[in-house]
């Protein structure tokens, strides 16, 4: 028997009113309150409750096949979380209905309508469906119901949900160069982010100390330059085919990856394993310190452009997305002409097959055919050249959106040449109003990996802080209140600790440790 009818709900919300309060909010009644991040664009309550129970199914109603694997994705997830498992059926009308539908303008776009006796979820694309899904999950409350039936009831709060990204690129960088994590560790965070929204996943695969991806025509890259680590650490490196596994998975969850090759500075793994690409003049030796600024290509030399074809060619074949980084950064030992002519140059490799190339703001000093994306992180004036010459840009301002930077001073792990990144700093900022809108890709979160060396350290610097970049990347400056968005982070903290997320214990947010 099916327990969603009007009277039935009106009497568990009742006997729920005369329960005592506890902690957890378990039986929301007003879509309004519900604490979803990130906040979505429109929200009309109604006033009841959904009953999501055993007898629940999930049905797909869709031309595009990627739907089914959006209902398995939302029926595995609310297994983990209730321990309920929700038949995904073929019939046509469920209780829960994911729906494909006309007339969204905006790929992620997706409406939920929440009534006592259906949940339906409309979306253009599998993308809209896949972030719909994430909704659907914030809005379980964390306690079922279980006075009225021998078995559990979670109510939803019934209205309707209109949604929509204000930006099509929201993004997080991690720097697997520096230490090396694990295919398992890469894919644990994807799980996380992909419930925030986060649609581009960043990973630097090269830097002084270490190179992470192997090229097969190039085997002393792995053999020779993925040793170690800051620190001198164990090292490690993705074979193309772990490499394959993280792009995949990312996919499943509609995450793009961005792989970043780190030239013509931070390269110093790259000429310890073939020096003849070194362009500093200097016997170059492995390196384990954080110092930046010192390594170069030699840009000059045609073998080097032939290495570089190798490397592009080969991490773009296993890349389904449209993005190579060729970092670009911190080339302080490069002329200024050398540099210019070399990022003008593998510009033309990267569009050789078929990529569009990202580059931290310095490659917009070069002159660039286009489209190309520059990321600022530095300099205004490199970001405004990019945009004089059309590029696109990605805002990662270091003093508002590095992880790596320390919260606070009693923060264990993190730098803090950027200043101090407490979790309202993060947040309060308007990613909108920096730059012409129209010029702006989106926003990224970049977290380099100098002070972190285990998964549990990579989860203290990026959460709390990357559920905020979700949001900033997600809703509209309008939707966006600190005081409010404090209150619905501190709410998440029970998502964090029931999937065995580390987090930094802000003394800025009451969570109630
Ligand atoms: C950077 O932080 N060097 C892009």
């Amino acid at each position: 028997m099916k327990l969603t009818t009007s009277a039935l709900l009106l009497l568990i919300l009742l006997t729920f009113s005369c329960q005592p309060k506890r902690h957890i909010d378990f039986a929301p009644t007003d879509l309004k309150e519900a604490k979803v991040i990130p906040e979505p664009l429109e929200i009309t309550a109604s006033g009841s409750g959904f009953a999501l129970d055993k007898y629940t199914e999930i049905s797909v109603v869709a031309e595009d096949e990627a739907f089914e694997d959006v209902a398995d994705y939302l029926s595995d997830k609310i297994k983990d979380r209730t321990g309920v498992d929700l038949k995904v059926t073929s019939r046509s009308y469920t209780q829960l209905s994911i729906q494909q539908a006309s007339g969204f303008d905006n790929d992620e776009a997706y409406v939920l309508i929440i009534k006592e006796d259906s949940l339906i979820l409309k979306a253009g694309t599998a993308a809209g469906a896949f972030r719909g899904i994430q909704t659907i999950r914030q809005l379980i409350p964390e306690e079922a119901i279980t006075t009225l039936a021998d078995y559990p009831i979670w109510v939803i709060p019934t209205g309707t949900i209109t949604d929509e990204p204000q930006f099509a690129f929201r993004s997080t960088m991690l720097d697997v160069a520096r230490h090396f994590f694990s295919v398992k560790d890469v894919k644990k965070y994807l799980d996380i982010l992909a419930y925030y929204k986060y649609n581009t996943f960043h990973i630097h695969l090269t830097d002084d100390q270490g190179w992470r991806i192997e090229i097969k025509s190039w085997p002393k890259l792995t053999e020779v330059g993925s040793t170690t680590g800051v620190g001198g650490g164990p090292g490690g490196f993705y074979t193309q085919e772990d490499y394959q596994e993280i792009v995949a998975y990312a996919a499943e969850r509609h995450i793009t990856v961005i792989p970043e090759v780190d030239m013509p500075g931070h390269t110093n793994s790259a000429s310890l394993a073939y020096p003849f690409l070194n362009g500093n003049g200097k016997e170059i030796e492995l390196v384990t310190s954080m110092a930046v600024g010192y390594s170069t290509f030699d840009t000059r030399k045609d073998t080097v452009y032939a290495f570089i074809d190798d490397v592009i060619r080969e991490i773009s074949a296993i890349t389904s997305g449209p993005y190579f980084h060729i970092g670009g950064d911190e080339s302080h030992v490069t002329e200024k002409d050398d540099y210019v002519y070399f990022v003008e140059r593998v510009e033309k490799i990267v569009k050789k097959y078929g990529k569009t190339m990202i580059g931290w703001d310095e490659v917009a000093t070069a002159n660039l055919e286009g489209p190309a994306v520059a990321q600022w992180w530095n300099d205004k004036e490199n970001a405004q050249a990019g945009i004089d010459q059309g590029m696109k840009l990605i805002l990662s301002p270091a003093n508002k959106a590095y992880l790596d930077m320390k919260y606070d001073d009693n923060s264990e792990f993190g730098l803090r040449w950027a200043g101090l990144i407490p979790v309202d700093t993060a947040y309060i900022w308007n990613p909108e109003t920096l730059f012409p809108m129209e010029h702006v890709l989106g926003v990224e979160a970049p977290l380099w990996g100098e002070t972190i060396r285990t998964i549990s350290e990579l989860e203290y610097l990026a959460f709390p802080r990357v559920i905020g970049y979700a949001e900033l990347g997600w809703s509209t400056q309008e939707n966006r209140n600190w005081e409010d968005y404090k209150k619905r982070l501190a709410h998440h903290r029970l998502f964090l600790d029931a999937n065995g997320v580390n987090y930094y214990k802000s003394p800025v947010i009451e969570m109630e440790y």
